[in-house]
């Protein structure tokens, strides 16, 4: 990318108004000193408080447009409509309330433009970056937001909506979930840049109206973690909800043995067996809804028989290992529990694994 690149500015809005002009001219001053080309376009949620009104004033001057949604609302859809409007060959994102220095957007695109970095953020927690005003609930925030998404990427500063990447990163953009709060993280998981980097910057409080932060927002954000990791560590997320539907089963089993036999007095023999198909099915059917639930190949039927013989042929591996290694090893005969963890180990690598490729299995129908 060279310097003759279009930067796309996307600011999303609701009720911003009086600070438009602010951000406007100072955006411009910044970017004209830096010599760089640039469009900014502001995607309002029909706040109606004069911002269409304030954008058409400032197109005679400024490379300034403005979207106006009517039914569609929300930061994170705000921001993508913003990416489906851009000219430019490189994106940045910022508030309109100048919490965000418009000084530092050369800085942020500088990297991307020069190629070094593929995803820039301007961040409060490196050293010279800042939130001053924060009071100890946003710091407290701020650090379990930053912590849940260690997964993620090592950028300190991911829950930032000051950020910059090439389009290039991100050719589909409908992989962008827009229920996802912090776009940021977002665009970070989703276009999976090589390279990121941040810039420090002092977080400045909103100059006009109020911030939007809510406990709404919060909890959205936390199933916003919980979608990404489903996303980018699809097996091992399947595997931990495997692992808690077994846990469940445990419970239904021994509940239904109980039920069985000490409250109907059905004979032990029975009331085990029973308590292993309840539980199976109860497994069953939690592993259909929640652990594989894009999973619809085969007929429910078909399945619930072949997750049978898959939990029959984990059983089968848990014995034969658990045998084979107290009969043949003097060790494993001594440390008997070793060698009944281990076979327990092996059943259930091939219960998950049967679940995953055979029972719930994802893709076309094969003939
Ligand atoms: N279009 C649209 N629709 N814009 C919105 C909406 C919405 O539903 N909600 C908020 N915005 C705009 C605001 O007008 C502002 O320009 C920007 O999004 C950020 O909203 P604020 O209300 O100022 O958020 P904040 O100050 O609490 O949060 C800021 O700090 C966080 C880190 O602590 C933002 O920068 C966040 O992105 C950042 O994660
Ligand atoms: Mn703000």
């Amino acid at each position: 990318m060279s310097t003759k690149d279009l930067v796309s500015i996307i600011v999303p809005t609701f009720r911003e108004a009086k600070n438009i002009p602010v951000l406007t001219e100072r955006i411009h001053e910044a970017m004209k000193a830096a010599r760089i080309a640039y469009e900014i376009i502001v995607v309002d949620d029909n706040s109606q408080d004069g911002i269409a009104e304030a954008v058409d004033a400032l197109r005679k001057k400024f490379p300034i447009s403005i979207k106006v949604r009517l039914t569609e609302r929300g930061l994170s859809s705000a921001v993508i409509e913003g990416f489906r409007l851009a000219k430019g060959t490189v994106f940045a994102v910022m508030d309109a309330d100048l919490s965000h220095p418009p000084e530092k957007i050369p800085e942020l695109v500088a990297p991307i433009m020069g190629g070094s970095a593929e995803f820039v953020v301007g961040s409060r927690f490196v050293p010279g970056g800042s939130a001053e005003h924060f009071n100890w609930f946003r710091r407290l925030n701020a650090w379990v937001s930053k912590t849940l998404a260690r997964p993620f990427t090592t950028v300190r500063d991911p829950m930032a909506g000051f950020f910059a990447f090439p389009k290039s990163i991100l050719p589909d953009l409908t992989l962008l979930n827009p229920l996802g709060f912090k776009i940021g993280l977002e665009v970070i998981v989703k276009g999976n840049p090589r390279t990121t980097m941040e810039i420090p910057i002092q977080f400045k409080e909103r100059l006009y109206g109020e911030s939007k932060l809510s406990i709404k927002e919060q909890v959205n954000y936390l199933r916003h973690i919980i979608r990404l990791f489903e996303y980018k560590y699809e097996s091992l997320a399947e595997m931990i909800k495997f692992g808690f539907v077994g846990g469940t089963g445990t419970v239904v089993n021994m509940a239904f043995v109980f039920l069985s036999y000490d409250i109907l007095s059905i004979s032990y023999r029975i009331a085990v067996a029973i308590g292993f198909l309840v539980s199976a099915t109860s497994n069953f059917i939690l592993n259909r809804t929640f652990t594989f639930p894009k999973s619809r190949q085969l007929h429910s039927a078909v399945q619930y028989a072949l997750f049978i013989v898959v939990g029959g042929a984990g059983f089968a591996v848990n014995w034969f290992i658990a045998v084979y290694l107290y009969e043949n090893n003097p060790f494993f005969h001594e440390h008997y529990l070793l060698a009944t963890f281990l076979g327990i180990l092996g059943g259930m690598t091939i219960n998950f694994t049967g679940s995953k490729l055979l029972v719930f299995r994802k893709g076309t129908t094969s003939a």
